[in-house]
């Protein structure tokens, strides 16, 4: 039995897809779809570790498994250029599920990843980077040679394995990750490169894409990540959320609703409003629809980070609105995550002044709190809408209810609230939480969720006043 055979049958003894085996062994599943079928023969050493503990195999299996790896490592291995010729000429997924856009969009990224060397589609987490880039490939079947390729880069944390997951998934013996051997063997081809999710491995992803793209002058890099890589020639495809219709369209096709009439459709609209138009919170919410009814969907959406959990067989990231969240969180240095937390308290943005004035992040330096806003703009975490001179900084509602509750963890959501309800509660309506703050020369304006009137909700409050934020942990 070859050694691909003996992998493929063990997978399945551990009731694993290929997918999960990839999880766990820190692989692609494309790798592990190379292996199996004998395109690559036997892995490195440390993969085939990973292999057999994410196997789970009894001592007889491993040694079983080490020898069929060490067999077919004996056989002869091809040559880089022969291993690349003999791999398929795409690894793409195939999409299950209808892809709902605007007219043109996937055109347009397939125009520019056809005629530039480097696209990074950006956005923010769950927003359809992946699809439409996956979209725009399958588009671009025939026009690159030599193929398109795959890699997918959540799996990996450690960026040493980069260059070896785009070794294997372009069928070159990538043992000394990103040696000129087999940066050579790809040089003449032309080849389309899918490096999906880079924002954990930015730096790496950045140095290995200019390296390919400096030596094989014929391959083309299309990147999916929160934040662009920063390389020079990159060319950003920024995606936005769906507009509403879309939105609409899109949780009325996942939840099949075939013909829905206009109370269903208001509803949805509904639910889709408080999900501001993000594909995979609207795929969560409509996966519900079996066993709730919309009423109850648009009742509980505004609860959304703990509504949104549903899907246990995906990639970590990908299983509640949550950890979609988390994984960019967990990316930020503390300044940055102190400002996302504090902009939270700005229910329908603010300006750099507003945000300012508060001290957001405890920054003193105007110029520092710029600094930072801007890269959590780049980390498609806070949005900025230019308009003339101003720019406002934004949250969308789940990232801001996230923000909310990290607040909450450290013990100052408490303070803020005290804050806004002393505000409030001069002004006769106790209790209710400001939704959105702006500031005057002498003071803070707060604004009633219900009513943005300020001649009645709001109040001017000194900039004194303000120090109330500091309030410490109880
Ligand atoms: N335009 C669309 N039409 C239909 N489904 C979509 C669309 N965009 C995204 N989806 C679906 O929404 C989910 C999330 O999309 P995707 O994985 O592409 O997001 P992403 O931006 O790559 O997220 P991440 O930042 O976590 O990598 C997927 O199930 C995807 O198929
Ligand atoms: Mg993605």
């Amino acid at each position: 039995m070859s050694f691909g055979e003996m992998l493929r049958d063990l997978r399945l003894q551990a009731g694993l897809s290929q997918e999960a085996l990839a999880e766990l062994a820190q692989m692609s599943a494309s790798g592990i779809g190379v292996l199996e079928r004998g395109v690559r023969r036997a892995p490195q050493r440390q993969t085939l570790d990973l292999l057999a503990g994410a196997l789970n195999l009894s001592r007889p299996d491993r040694e079983r498994f080490q020898a069929a790896a060490d067999r077919a490592g004996n056989a002869r291995r091809p040559r880089a250029r022969e291993a690349a010729a003999a791999v398929p000429n795409q690894n793409l997924p195939h999409a299950i599920t209808k892809f709902v856009g605007s007219d043109g969009v996937i055109e347009s990224l397939s125009k520019e990843a056809s005629n530039r060397r480097l696209v990074t589609v950006t956005g923010t987490g769950g927003v359809g980077k992946t699809r439409i880039a996956l979209e725009a490939s399958y588009s671009l079947l025939n026009s690159f040679s030599d193929g398109v390729w795959i890699v997918e880069l959540a799996s990996i944390a450690d960026p040493r394995l980069i260059a070896q997951r785009i070794g294997e998934t372009l069928g070159v013996n990538a043992s000394e990750p990103l040696q000129d051997g087999w940066i050579d063997a790809l040089a003449e081809k032309h080849q389309l490169l899918i490096l999906d999710g880079c924002e954990h491995l930015l730096t790496s992803c950045a140095e290995i894409a200019e390296r390919l793209l400096a030596r094989c002058p014929r391959l083309h890099i299309l990147a999916t990540s929160r934040e662009r890589l920063h390389v020079i020639g990159e060319h950003v495809f920024p995606m936005k959320p769906l507009p509403e219709e879309l939105a609409i369209e899109l949780f009325l096709e996942r939840a099949s609703f075939a013909d829905a009439n206009q109370d269903v459709r208001a509803a949805v609209r509904r639910i889709c409003t408080q999900l501001d138009g993000v594909p995979f919170a609207i795929e969560l919410a409509a996966a519900r629809v079996p066993s709730l009814s919309l009423k109850a969907i648009a009742e509980n959406i505004g609860q959304r980070l703990t509504f949104l959990r549903h899907n246990a067989t995906a990639p970590g990231k990908h299983q509640t609105m949550e950890a979609l969240i988390d994984w960019s969180y967990e990316l930020l240095p503390e300044h940055e995550r102190r400002v996302l937390e504090q902009l939270s308290i700005f229910g329908s943005g603010c300006t750099l002044d507003s945000a300012f004035s508060i001290r957001t992040g405890n920054i003193d330096d105007r110029s520092e709190l710029l600094e930072c806003l801007a890269s959590l703009v780049d980390k498609s975490l806070v949005e900025a809408d230019f308009n003339g001179d101003d720019t406002r900084y934004s949250l969308l509602q789940t990232t801001r209810d996230y923000a909310r509750e990290k607040l909450r963890e450290r013990g100052e959501f408490d303070a803020v609230e005290l804050f806004g309800s002393m505000a409030f509660s001069k002004n006769g309506i106790d209790g209710a939480y400001p939704t959105r703050i702006e500031h005057t020369p002498t003071g803070a304006i707060f604004f009633d969720s219900t009513n943005e009137n300020p001649d009645y909700h709001s109040l001017e409050l000194t900039l004194d006043q303000i120090s109330l934020w500091q309030v410490p942990n109880p």
